[in-house]
């Protein structure tokens, strides 16, 4: 697995939205182990990308701040990798052809961190390889290979405010939830998600409230009634997420909380602006944590067309 500098010569490109989960309700488990899950799930324009090439045999390189992590393990055992052969299968099985490729991730999002980085660059291979190959699968069969490669990757390729039941494969678009400012806070310490669930003390907590919350304010109120129970086992594991909260809580953010298993925590504000302002002090405070602003991601290419 090669390192290369970036984007440029790529045909196709496509963002890999982060994941934050706003809410994230433990709500039973199934009988092979699985929690099952009541989630409130939105997307971030930062996140990971993934560039496509036609080439003579297939090829894998990397790039940006997170791929030394990646670079360490096997390259087999990235999930974009996996999308891919489990896509040229179903393809191939329904006699389309799926020829070699140079599939390029940017890895802008830290490894192991709650925001969905490696699910979101399976989902966004899949988008792209899709379109490279000028390919179709039946919805239900890609909802299916998808919920294969990971239960966040199905909601992944969606990219969009949604709800999310069972592990994650149950899903209900959300026309109405507001964008967001927000700001991403990780300490750069991995956290494993099944040493997560595994500490989980209480499997069936209350259900996540059905919300018919309309503009901003009523979706913040609505939000601060919501938990995410994988907080409790997390900061046990890793008691940083601790100091990352405080210092979330003190930048002015109207609502701090853990994504996903974590370590990843986030903000929400009322401005850019106050999001920027706060991005730029914990930066200031904390150079050894990873710190970034954005927003809700809105369907678009931050990068503009490839
Ligand atoms: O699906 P994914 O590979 O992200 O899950 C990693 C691990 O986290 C699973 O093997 C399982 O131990 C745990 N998990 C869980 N319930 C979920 C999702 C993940 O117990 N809904």
């Amino acid at each position: 697995m090669a390192r290369n500098q970036g984007m440029t010569g790529f045909v196709q490109t496509e963002p890999a939205p982060a994941k934050i989960n706003l809410a994230l309700h433990v709500v039973g488990q199934r009988p092979d182990g699985y929690h099952l899950l009541d989630m409130l799930v939105t997307f971030t324009r930062f996140g990971d990308r993934v560039g496509i090439a036609p080439a003579e045999a297939d090829r894998f390189t990397l790039s940006g701040r997170f791929a030394p992590q990646l670079q360490d393990g096997p390259a087999s055992g990235n999930l974009a990798l996996k999308a891919r052969d489990l896509l040229r299968v179903a393809l191939l099985r329904q006699g389309t052809a799926a020829p070699p490729v140079h599939l390029h991730l940017e890895k802008n999002l830290p490894v192991a961190s709650g925001i969905g980085g490696g699910s979101a660059d399976a989902a966004a291979t899949l988008r792209v390889l899709l379109r490279h190959w000028r390919a179709a699968l039946p919805a239900a069969e890609l909802a299916d290979l998808a919920l294969q490669l990971g239960a966040d990757v199905p909601m992944c390729l969606l990219a969009r405010p949604l709800v999310a039941a069972g592990i994650g494969e149950r899903l209900t678009v959300l026309e109405d939830l507001p964008s967001f400012p927000i700001v991403l806070v990780n300490p750069l310490v991995g956290v494993s998600t099944p040493d997560i669930f595994r500490r989980l003390s209480t499997k069936e907590n209350p259900p996540l409230a059905a919300s018919a919350a309309i503009g901003a304010a009523a979706w913040l109120s609505a939000m601060r009634s919501m938990r995410n129970d994988l907080e409790e086992p997390a900061r046990v594991i890793c008691p940083v997420i601790d100091a990352v909260r405080t210092e979330l809580d003190r930048s002015g953010a109207q609502l701090v909380r853990m994504s996903g298993s974590g370590a990843t925590c986030f903000g929400l504000y009322g401005t850019t602006e106050a999001a920027r302002r706060a991005a730029q002090a914990l930066e200031t405070a904390r150079p050894d944590w990873f710190v970034v602003a954005t927003e809700s991601y809105d369907g678009g290419d931050p990068h503009g067309a490839a």
